[in-house]
């Protein structure tokens, strides 16, 4: 089968190449011929574990290939994925002129039966406007379209793609659910299942899964509230109450709140598109509302124990949205910056892998060469992204190097008992 890709952004580059890793012929499709010839060289231009050796090994076994032509590329393809962004519109909603754009110039391709599939996150009802306007530029061609909503994380987009939990499928021919089903059998197995259902119903288990996981952290970021109030700890609550199977511990870890590209741009969406169908929802603009206090909240804390902050230098550890990832966007530390800046605060900065992209968006601040050397004579250290060498860092190092000695847990990954007995003031979240 040959499969032609709209898009390489994350989504699509990670669903090209590890569909070329499964034996297909892939073409990549872009519009930024400079990014196709990076990605021609099998350079990835973020950073995600695993995906440069697929890439490079795909690309050199001709089973992978990048094209700015969208018609060749579709023509030779039996399977078409549109990848493309769906960014935030002004008023939250999903904005759809690039998935639009793509299938009207889907629709002048058609050469034969295709299955067009939307993988791109794009609130219901926007398969049958794809199918609509693939049909008005191409009112007698045969084909289909399906709705594939991804599901993979950054940072384990490869692990997910090879092992997704589930494969879900939106469609409304026997013809195209038999060409998923084909598309997608090395990776079904009864334990993660391919979900048959309607296009609809596929795109509302997209957003609404999202939600969930968000509305679990704002939930548990919420109780953390009280728990600082009454002196318990949201980490042992959140333990206690995983236990639980119906409950289970994952995404119930109180922090800075939820960064990244999904997960506040997709609740809102959500919340646009119950309010645009007349089922507007508290409970959606709750859980962006908490999230986004949440962000807010690390500087206070600071400020409880260091209520100047003109002319202090503080540290942060961390700018992605979470840890195995450059992606900065949304991400907690961005906003905990901007609040120090707005202080008087001088602010030096570490992260891993997010140094680069944080660079375009922070321009003001000191990037430091590595964990420590952010901390040279820094006042107060903030902890904002839980990479893993931040877990257990020389406690003693960090004490010769700062001048002060606060560290503000953003996201709870140190023990407060060890950090408090070592001198430094410690403050979390929730405990
Ligand atoms: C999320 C979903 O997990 C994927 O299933 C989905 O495909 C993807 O969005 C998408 O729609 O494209 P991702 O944005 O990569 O994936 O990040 P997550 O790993 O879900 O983490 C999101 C944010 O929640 C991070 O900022 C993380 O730090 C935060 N988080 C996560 C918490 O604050 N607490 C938790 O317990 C878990």
């Amino acid at each position: 089968m040959k499969l032609c890709v709209i898009g390489t952004g994350y989504v699509g580059l990670v669903t090209g190449a590890c569909f070329s890793d499964l034996g297909y012929h892939v073409v990549c499709v872009d519009i930024d011929e400079e990014k196709l010839s990076v990605l021609a060289r099998g350079d990835v231009p973020f950073y995600e574990p695993g995906l440069s050796d697929i890439l490079r090994r795909n690309v050199r076994e001709k089973r992978l290939r990048f094209s700015s032509n969208t018609m060749e590329s579709v023509q030779e393809a039996e399977t078409v994925f549109i990848c493309v962004g769906t960014p935030e519109g002004p008023s939250g909603e999903a904005d759809l002129r690039y998935v639009l754009g793509v299938a009207g110039e889907i629709g002048k391709s058609l050469n034969g039966y295709k299955v067009i599939v939307v993988k791109s996150t794009v609130p219901v009802g926007t398969n049958e406007k794809v199918r609509r306007t693939i049909a008005k530029e191409a009112p007698d061609a045969d084909f289909d379209v399906v709705s594939n909503p991804e599901f993979l994380r950054e940072g384990a987009a490869v692990k997910d793609f090879q092992n997704p939990d589930r494969i879900v499928v939106g469609a409304r021919t026997e013809r195209a659910r038999a060409s998923m089903a084909r598309l997608y059998k090395s990776l079904t197995r009864a334990t993660r299942p391919l979900m048959l259902t309607t296009p609809e119903n596929a795109e509302v288990i997209k957003y609404a899964s999202n939600a969930m996981l968000a509305a679990r952290i704002s939930f548990v970021n919420e109780l953390s509230h009280l728990c600082e109030a009454v002196g318990a700890d949201i980490k042992e609550v959140a333990k206690g109450m995983g236990l639980d199977d119906r409950i289970g511990v994952r995404f119930l870890s109180a922090g800075a709140g939820y960064g990244g590209s999904c997960f506040p741009k997709d609740v809102r969406a959500l919340a646009q598109t119950m309010e645009q169908h007349g089922t507007a929802s508290n409970f959606l603009r709750a859980i962006d509302y908490i999230n986004e206090r949440q962000k807010r909240s690390l500087v206070p804390k600071l400020k409880k124990l260091l209520p100047e902050l003109d002319g202090r230098r503080i540290a942060i550890w961390g700018l992605s949205f979470k840890p195995r990832t450059s992606d900065v966007r949304n991400s907690a530390a961005l906003t905990v910056a901007m609040q120090l800046q707005d202080e008087y605060a001088d602010v030096v900065v570490f992260d891993p892998e997010a140094m680069d992209e944080a660079r375009k968006v922070l321009p003001q601040v000191t990037y430091a060469r590595d964990a420590y050397a952010a901390l040279d004579g820094a006042d107060a250290l903030i902890v904002c992204t839980e990479w893993d060498e931040f877990r257990v860092p020389d406690f003693e190092r960090m004490k010769r190097l700062m001048r002060g000695a606060i560290v503000v847990d953003g996201r709870n990954i140190l023990d407060p008992g060890e950090v408090r007995a070592l001198g430094f003031q410690y403050v979390g979240i929730g405990r």
